[in-house]
């Protein structure tokens, strides 16, 4: 972990540093509840799978984790061959790999906005020019061919952060086929897929069919509070035309089979009834933010739809950043939401997100602090 002096914060990972210490931290979408009975008993066995970590090829672990994860999703045609999924140690690192992949071929990518800064970061950082696409046009028509003929890949957050929407089974079909009619790449970060049942559908069997060239980040790390116990799982077609392999033989050698044993048990326990009570707990967690913020001038909720485990908060008068000062008075951290709009950082200037993968009862205690200070001029 890295410190940050309050004044030196240049994205939202610096802000969600802040809050890492603190016990009403609603700031960071990693996973923070405590466990549920199912996810304590398979912590219980920890020395068991250690054992059995030690014991089998790491290959076979890795593709009955994969198999679990996927299958939870609905993600059915995952390609199960070996080494076609690449394991990393989180979504971030995955998001390096591909940009500096993408790097090698490509000049200009049309990024959806807003959507978490650390996508935009990195894609800059590897010399990529980036171009917003709003996320009402994203889902509204096809993209113009413009745009497409001026880019070498289009990058889709969905669900996205902070807004929770999903792109649909039929408009990934069709940028899908954009895709592929301008020979262009297609990359999906679906860190938050697990939390939305609309998104549970079959995204490779749709990039496939449509023919486009295609990358997809898949993300353990947000489901579950497996103290960062997680993998970013990078996968591509096979005509992808970039050098991901390479790219990844140069970062990793692979992930700890621990953590591949942890996310299979996660996941079984995830099907057989964690899954559906986690979307109750997130739901009840929404609905206790909604209820306590509920009546208060000049407050909304502009993801009325969301299931995502975050949820924004807007409001009139003062910036996110003035109501995050106030809140940390009383030791409360949530996140302003300026740097999500990586392109236009002023139309995120009157929100907060908050986390709703906690524990209720300091979730309740933070959110009440947040009423007190949003009732105060
Ligand atoms: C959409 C999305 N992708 C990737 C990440 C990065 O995740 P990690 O910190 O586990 O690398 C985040 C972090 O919140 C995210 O929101």
């Amino acid at each position: 972990m890295v410190t940050t002096e309050p004044q030196l914060k240049e994205n939202l990972t610096q802000w969600e540093y802040l809050a890492l210490n603190s016990e009403l931290n609603i700031a960071d979408g990693h996973a923070r509840q405590a466990l549920s009975p199912g996810q304590q008993k398979i912590v219980n066995e920890l020395p068991v799978l250690w054992a059995e970590s030690e014991q089998r090829p790491v290959q076979q672990i890795e593709s009955e984790a994969h198999q679990a994860y996927f299958t939870l999703l609905g993600q059915h045609s995952y390609p199960a061959q070996p080494g076609r999924v690449l394991s990393c140690y989180s979504s971030s690192v995955s998001m390096e790999i591909l940009a500096r992949s993408l790097s090698a071929a490509v000049g200009k990518v049309a990024l959806v906005h807003p959507t978490f800064d650390n996508i935009a970061d990195l894609l800059r950082g590897n010399g990529l020019e980036l171009v917003p696409v709003e996320e009402d046009a994203l889902h509204g028509a096809d993209l113009p061919a413009e745009l497409l003929s001026s880019v070498g890949c289009v990058f889709v957050t969905t669900p996205n952060n902070p807004t929770g929407r999903v792109l649909a089974e039929e408009r990934l079909r069709r940028l899908a086929e954009q895709c592929a009619e301008h020979g262009i790449v297609l990359a999906l970060d679906t860190s938050f897929r697990g939390f939305d049942a609309a998104a549970h559908y079959d995204h490779y069997a749709v990039l496939q069919e449509a023919g486009c060239r295609w990358v997809v980040i898949e993300d353990t790390g947000k489901l579950w509070p497996t103290l960062d116990l997680k993998a970013g799982l990078l996968v591509f077609s096979e005509d992808i035309g970039l050098p991901v392999e390479k790219i990844y033989s140069d970062i990793l050698l692979g992930v700890s089979p621990l953590i591949l044993a942890l996310i299979r048990e996660f996941s079984r326990d995830a099907a057989e009834g964690g899954l559906a009570d986690l979307h109750a707990f997130i739901l009840h967690n929404r609905s206790v933010v909604r209820r306590t913020l509920a009546g208060v001038e000049g407050v909304s909720f502009p993801d009325p739809e969301s299931r995502s485990s975050v949820e924004r908060v807007a409001f009139a008068g003062r910036t996110g950043t003035e109501v995050w000062e106030e809140l940390q008075r009383h030791h409360v951290f949530a996140l302003p939401c300026r740097q999500f709009h990586w392109a236009e950082p002023s139309d995120g200037d009157h929100m907060v997100r908050i986390a709703l993968a906690r524990s209720t009862e300091p979730l309740e205690q933070s959110v009440q602090v947040l009423r007190t200070v949003l009732e105060t001029r």
